[in-house]
């Protein structure tokens, strides 16, 4: 039996900036109601040359560097996104044929903001059995592009942002480190309530109409907001603490929670609830928004730049979005 550690983190945040005060020019909100529901100052859109795999793939240029292989030893590419290049093919294939690596399986998962743990649990399976050595896991998103930037669409618009995070697992045979478990739900009970709808395979021709493109229309995101919280604050506890259990570990043992960054509401209730002190909770979406599967990779590579992660510390991913689906996992660096 092996475990799987993380060897290389990277990420990539296009370099246009966009404020509170930016919106403001274009939609119909305000600085201090984004900041007071939502915590956010500014997020990243991208430019004409982003693509969701490009960004994908610079994050993982990084990751790579960092865990010290080539694309071209690479063994498996696992790629989280709502938001892919085409409706077909995934966008792993299109990461594989950027990076140049061989030709090797690249698995798209949607699981939406807990893409990156769904995909990190995916590819640590693969190594745990031994079928591969090293696996890329990448979260990467686009949200620009598809808001609703009318008032149907504000409280969903002001949230999301762009971005790519990337995480090079390798094999270790020392059952001490790496990821120690990974724990995965789903509820689809609540699909709608959290969706894009359109475009549909299920729609009948035209599958395309002028009232799906129109302000409000199934071509926009929908969220009940306050639902969608709700039920957010009480998952996110519950997958923590099933990951403590199942390890034996107590939330004092969390050296560093890195949430997805959904809103900064709901990291501060989940920390309070935990009981868990300011410097052992890792927050960022004050700068980039939520940019779903992308927020944990982006989250963790900064934290781990910024010197917040150890040799022996213990790691704690969590998160929660539409599906609904929720994830941890947990690390011993
Ligand atoms: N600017 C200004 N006003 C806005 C606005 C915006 N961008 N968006 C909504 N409003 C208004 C609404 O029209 C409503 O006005 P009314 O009271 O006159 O009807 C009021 O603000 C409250 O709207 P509501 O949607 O109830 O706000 P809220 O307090 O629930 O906050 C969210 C909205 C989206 C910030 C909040 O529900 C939330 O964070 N939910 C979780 C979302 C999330 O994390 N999603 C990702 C999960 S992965």
């Amino acid at each position: 039996m092996k475990r799987s550690k993380i060897a290389g983190l990277g990420y990539y945040v296009p370099s246009r900036v966009v404020t509170n005060h930016d919106l403001v020019q274009i939609m119909n909100t305000t600085h201090e109601w984004i900041v007071e529901r939502t915590g956010i100052l500014e997020r990243r859109y991208v430019s004409e040359e982003d693509k969701n795999y490009t960004m994908a793939a610079q994050a993982s240029k990084t990751a790579l560097e960092r865990a010290g292989i080539s694309p071209y030893e690479l063994e498996l590419i696992v790629y989280a996104t709502l938001s892919p290049d085409y409706q077909f093919p995934g966008s792993g294939v299109l990461l594989q044929r950027e990076l140049k690596c061989r030709t090797i399986p690249a698995i798209d998962i949607r699981a939406q903001c807990s893409g990156f743990v769904y995909a990190l649990s995916v590819a640590d399976q693969f190594i745990r059995t031994g079928m591969y050595q090293n696996a890329l896991v990448v979260g990467s998103e686009i949200h620009s592009y598809g808001l609703d930037y009318s008032d149907y669409g504000r409280h969903i618009a002001v949230i999301f942002g762009d971005g790519a995070g990337a995480a090079v697992l390798k094999a270790t045979d020392n059952l001490q480190e790496g990821i120690l478990s990974t724990h995965l739900h789903s509820d689809g009970e609540f699909a709608e309530k959290l969706a894009l709808l359109s475009p549909s395979f299920s729609c009948k021709p035209p599958r395309i109409t002028e009232e799906m493109l129109s302000p409000g229309g199934s071509f926009y995101p929908v969220m009940d907001g306050p639902f969608v919280f709700k039920n957010a604050t009480q998952r996110f506890c519950e997958v923590i603490l099933e990951a403590l259990q199942a390890n034996q570990l107590r939330v004092e043992d969390i050296d560093l929670l890195v949430p997805h960054q959904a809103n900064l509401r709901i990291s501060q209730a989940i920390q309070k609830q935990l009981g868990l002190p300011d410097s052992k909770v890792f927050n960022n979406i004050q700068k980039y928004g939520n940019t779903t599967a992308a927020s944990i990779p982006i989250a963790l590579t900064e934290a781990w730049e910024a010197g917040n992660i150890k040799d022996g510390d213990l790691v704690c991913l969590a998160a929660f979005g539409s599906g609904f689906t929720w994830a941890s996992a947990l690390i011993r660096w």
